[in-house]
């Protein structure tokens, strides 16, 4: 190799720490809930335990994920777009099992039941709307997926996951009966990133217009 041309060590981006950083760091409240499981450390009623904290753990993966690209637009920052897959599938995973233990733990599996609460209780039907939403989303975001679609059908279809975060916040005040303050403080959170959303979709607009106009 001639002198000078030695290949010089990449630089390291943000997004090569952030990615592991925040896969292993989404996974451990997971782990840290089997192990309490796994040693009995539930307290008195171990199924609500485990259903409130899968339910809270998805919806706080959901707003981490649904915040990704408003962060990127209020601070230019790319680190959170290359993490915002992984957060939307830690939700989805999450969510999913919130639904598994509900139906195994909770309804022993008698769909007749699960059927009979879906119809009767609203808290559990706004729940099952937003993780059914959530399953299109899931299955999509592959690369492959995004290329078959097209970026202009693939972010339509994903701005479903700001209905999903509204299904599950209404779920979880439906859910609380005193206290109300946790599920609007997600409510708030999630209103003011769809608001950045809107402010940003509106000056690209205002700008495409403007080129647009001789
Ligand atoms: C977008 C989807 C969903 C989200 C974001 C979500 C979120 C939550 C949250 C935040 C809680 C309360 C946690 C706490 O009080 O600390 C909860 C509880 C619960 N959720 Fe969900 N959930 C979803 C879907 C579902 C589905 C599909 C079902 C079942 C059909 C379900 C059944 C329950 C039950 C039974 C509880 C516990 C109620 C209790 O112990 O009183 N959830 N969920």
């Amino acid at each position: 190799m001639a002198p000078g041309t030695a290949a010089r060590p990449r630089r390291l981006k943000t997004q090569d720490w952030v990615r592991p950083a925040v896969y292993y760091g989404s996974l451990v409240p997971l782990v840290l809930l089997a192990v309490r499981a796994l040693t009995d450390r539930l307290g008195a009623n171990p199924i609500a335990e485990v259903l409130n904290q899968l339910g809270l753990l998805g919806l706080v993966f959901l707003v981490a994920s649904l915040a990704c690209t408003p962060l990127k637009i209020a601070f230019g920052w790319k680190w959170p777009v290359a993490v915002r897959r992984t957060l939307g599938l830690f939700a989805f995973f999450t969510l999913l099992f919130h639904f598994v233990v509900y139906l195994v733990f909770d309804q022993q599996l008698d769909l007749a039941a699960v059927l009979r609460d879906v119809g009767e209780r609203p808290f559990i039907t706004v729940g099952l709307a937003g993780l059914v939403l959530m399953v299109p989303l899931a299955v999509t975001s592959t690369r492959g997926s995004l290329k078959r679609l097209g970026a202009r059908r693939w972010q339509r279809l994903h701005r479903l996951a700001y209905l999903a975060g509204a299904l599950g916040v209404v779920h979880y005040l439906l859910r609380v009966k005193a206290d109300a303050t946790e599920p609007l403080a997600y409510g708030a959170v999630l209103g003011v990133l769809f608001l950045v959303r809107l402010v940003d979709w509106a000056r690209r607009r205002a700008a495409r217009s403007a080129r647009a106009t001789p």
